[in-house]
């Protein structure tokens, strides 16, 4: 039934015919309004979306558990005999990216950092603990820390209508804004430690830190998704993306 909805108003949003467009819109605005009032994370992305416009990447904050096994078994087998390591979860939304991380490298301190003030408070209230914390990434408290051994950074680098517009030839968001972020997060990273992006709507390759880093040649790092790829100038350049994801610092 939500499925040949869905279909109806697919058809609706492309329809020559104004009518059927206005029903798309009208659904759409109906959807949008009981989402606002039902759903306190989504006034929470509006909120702080408008708040920090210019600094914000990824408005959604979905995240799972676990949610990258593979990506994390590589990390894990990279460090083996390691300890003691510090670890930054970038984006880490409502702390799940952390826990799951947490369950990989139990002797691990692990920071997850995020724009979204409530994610941060439910982060903390669910898995903070002596070797987990929270800390909202414009705070000067974030802008300290450094000599991180791993930083993951998923899902945070893209925007939902890069995907959802088939005519988004030109990013929803600019590959300035990616690179200057890469940037500060490559000044947190120790040399020898890893990088870790994935779900990305640009190429690392394009940002000026690339040069310091090599890709991590292990199976599973490069990996195919069907969503498109712009490059340093904001143009689309293809409609699936293929990259890797892990990267090893090699330079200060
Ligand atoms: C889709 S969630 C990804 C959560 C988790 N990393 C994962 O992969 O499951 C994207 C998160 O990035 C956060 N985000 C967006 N821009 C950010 C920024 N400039 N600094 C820190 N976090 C940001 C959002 O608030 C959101 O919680």
């Amino acid at each position: 039934m939500t499925g040949s909805i869905k279909v109806f108003l697919k058809r609706c949003k492309h329809s020559k015919n104004m009518l059927f467009r206005l029903i798309y819109h009208i659904c759409l605005g109906l959807f949008l309004l009981f989402r606002f009032f039902t759903k306190a994370g989504y006034r929470s992305e509006l909120y702080y979306g408008f708040r920090y416009v210019k600094r914000y990447h990824q408005r959604s904050s979905f995240t799972l558990l676990n949610r990258y096994p593979r990506l994390f078994t590589i990390c894990q087998h990279f460090f083996e005999g390691r300890k003691q390591l510090r670890i930054l979860s970038f984006g880490c939304s409502t702390g799940e990216e952390v826990e799951s991380l947490g369950g990989h490298f139990p002797e691990a301190h692990i920071t997850g950092t995020d724009i979204n003030k409530r994610s941060i408070r439910i982060a903390r209230t669910k898995y903070g603990s002596e070797t987990k914390n929270f800390i909202h990434s414009l705070s000067s408290g974030f802008q300290k820390l450094e000599n991180f051994d791993m930083v993951f950074c998923c899902a945070v680098f893209q925007s939902t209508a890069n995907r959802t517009s088939h005519n988004n030839q030109i990013s929803d968001w600019a590959f300035e804004q990616f690179e200057a972020s890469l940037q500060m997060l490559d000044q947190k990273l120790s040399k020898g430690g890893l990088l870790v992006i994935d779900h990305c709507d640009f190429r690392f390759v394009d940002t000026s830190c690339a040069e310091k880093y090599e890709t991590l040649d292990v199976a599973n790092n490069r990996i195919q998704r069907d969503r498109p790829t712009y490059d340093r100038h904001n143009q689309k350049i293809s409609e699936v993306s293929e990259n890797d994801r892990v990267f090893v610092k090699i330079r200060p």
